[in-house]
């Protein structure tokens, strides 16, 4: 099944200059980048973003750091793509991630992990709504 999720690139990775080694990743288990934007992420938009995390003790510095350098924000398309997306990703502590994946190649930490996939296709949808209209989209 086709379906969409959404990714980030986080600042530990651009700032590092890490963007197109991590497309590589992306496009190299098939799936497809149909939207992309480089963008300084606003207080604003990390603390709406991170919403459901806002009672974690991390919330504060996990804003901080989502607002710290540029990110990318990213619409990926393909076969059932949350679920390998968050497969290309590897676990969110990069101690964990499995070898070949994002986090395992280039993650610093739990908190500076690189990239940030959707946990589902409802919260997919939710999440691509928050940075990109359908016309930015090309399938
Ligand atoms: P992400 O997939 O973007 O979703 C929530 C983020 O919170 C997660 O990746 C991590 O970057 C961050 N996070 C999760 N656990 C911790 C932690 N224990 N300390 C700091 N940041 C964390």
């Amino acid at each position: 099944m086709t379906e969409r999720t959404f990714s980030i690139i986080k600042p530990d990775a651009t700032r590092r200059n890490l963007t197109g080694k991590v497309n590589a990743v992306i496009e190299d288990a098939g799936l497809r980048i149909v939207a992309q934007r480089r963008i300084k992420m606003t207080e604003a938009q990390a603390k709406k973003f991170y919403e459901v995390h806002a009672e974690r003790p991390f919330y504060g510095e996990l804003v901080e750091f989502m607002t710290s350098a540029p990110v990318v924000v990213q619409v990926l398309e393909g076969d059932n793509a949350v679920a390998r997306y968050r497969e290309v990703m590897g676990a969110t502590n990069p101690a964990q991630a499995a070898d070949g994946t994002i986090r395992k190649l280039y993650a610093e930490s739990v908190g500076e992990n690189s990239v940030h996939g959707s946990d589902s296709a409802e919260n997919a949808k939710i999440e691509i709504a928050q940075f990109f209209t359908d016309a930015d989209i090309v399938g």
